[in-house]
């Protein structure tokens, strides 16, 4: 038996332009939505670390590894959330985190990463309305 979701109609259009957001409280969850470059996604507003209210955290880009020293590589501009806490960063498009490992630079030791699982929600737009669902 499949259960089917409830739509929660969020806000129109014109009030999330690209770049913004919308932190919402649906039930006991709070959800940010999120205007990335004419798409629309929408985060579990808790980080996984420590719980903080990770949709109130900066929205930018980050910087990727690179061949060689002294070269930036700056990149995902607009997808990276950035927690208010201690500054973990979270694809808002994949709800996954951003870790760059870099084993050449230092003495390494064992290391297991797991990823962190943002709760992420279907978002749509109808008729210039965005629309949640849970
Ligand atoms: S609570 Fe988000 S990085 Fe620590």
């Amino acid at each position: 038996m499949s259960r089917r979701k409830a739509r929660h109609e969020i806000c129109s259009l014109q009030e999330l332009p690209v770049g913004e957001r919308k932190i919402v409280d649906i039930g006991k969850r709070s959800i940010g939505i999120f205007n990335v470059h004419g798409d629309f996604y929408a985060v579990r507003n808790i980080c996984p670390h420590q719980g903080a209210e990770l949709c109130r955290g900066t929205v930018g880009g980050t910087m990727l590894p690179t061949e060689n020293p002294g070269e930036y590589n700056y990149a995902l501009d607009g997808r990276i959330l950035r927690c208010p806490w201690h500054f973990w960063e979270f694809d808002i498009t994949t709800g996954e985190m951003i870790f760059v490992p870099d084993p050449k630079r230092v003495k390494t030791y064992d290391v297991t990463v797991e990823k962190p699982e943002l709760e992420r929600y279907e978002v749509g737009v109808e008729e210039d309305v965005v629309v949640l669902y849970l």
